[in-house]
């Protein structure tokens, strides 16, 4: 079913309750979707040894979030060089805003342009099966593909599908930072919750298998944007 109004979504969820793996399916089902996620874009900072990556690599690895002002200047770039803020275009985020600053921010630019986001769905999988997840997880950095070595395991071990290219581990993917980062996570969704849910824009997909989460999402898209 064709998309008739330009979805503007955002994917709220645990570290590891999979926003980047539905990011990349919804992508598959609605083309005319860009994305955008905060990991990837520091993660390349990061390899590419920018200013931005230098800073924001100290507070990764210790699994904590990127100062405010840095993330807000970051992204609000991003969606200038992408267009994102014409009212017609039809984008998803994933990992930002992940703090009521910057969700504050965030809206202050998009209103402006007449481009709010239209819808926030949480992915609300049981924390207790995420760090199992997260320990067979393998990222390919510079596209952000996400493998994990049970669930979707690359055709070639350790070897990107597409590229051919290495995969690595990412820093913050050992336990004592996962369940920093986690804990950071419970601390900040619940003011993030209420500020979208104030604007009625809130949804919740509940479960811990793609099969059932994913119907779940492209049918919550579908219904509110499809013919
Ligand atoms: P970011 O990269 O955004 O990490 P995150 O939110 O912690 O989320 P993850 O990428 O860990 O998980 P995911 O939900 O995408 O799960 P995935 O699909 O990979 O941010 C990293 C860091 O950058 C932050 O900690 C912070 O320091 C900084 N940062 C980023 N944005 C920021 C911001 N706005 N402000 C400040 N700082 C910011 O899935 C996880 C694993 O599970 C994979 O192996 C996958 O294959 C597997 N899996 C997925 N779905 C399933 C399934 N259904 N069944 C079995 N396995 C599955």
């Amino acid at each position: 079913m064709p998309l008739v109004k330009p979805p503007r979504l955002l994917l709220l969820g645990a570290p590891g309750s999979g926003k980047g793996t539905q990011t990349t399916k919804l992508l598959l089902q609605f083309p005319k979707i860009n994305s955008l996620s905060s990991g990837d874009i520091l993660r390349n900072q990061i390899n590419s040894g920018t200013s931005i990556g230098l800073e924001a690599s100290k507070y990764i690895k210790n699994g904590k979030l990127v100062p405010d002002t840095t993330m807000v200047r970051l992204i609000t770039k991003q969606l200038h060089e992408m267009d994102w803020l014409d009212k017609k275009a039809a984008w998803l985020l994933d990992g930002f805003p992940r703090t009521s600053n910057q969700a504050v921010a965030l809206d202050n630019t998009l209103h402006t342009n007449n481009s709010n986001i239209n819808m926030v769905v949480e992915l609300d999988v049981d924390q207790k099966v995420i760090l199992e997840r997260i320990e067979a997880r393998w990222v390919h950095v510079p596209s952000g593909r996400v493998y994990n070595l049970d669930y979707n395991p690359p055709r070639v071990p350790f070897k990107d599908d597409i590229t051919g290219e290495p995969l690595s581990k990412r820093e913050d993917d050992t336990a004592e930072v996962f369940q920093k980062r986690l804990d950071q996570y419970n601390k900040e969704i619940g003011s993030l919750k209420d500020f979208y849910n104030n604007k009625d824009v809130l949804y919740k997909v509940s479960g811990s298998t793609s099969d059932v989460i994913f119907p779940k999402l492209s049918n919550l898209i579908l219904q509110n944007f499809g013919v």
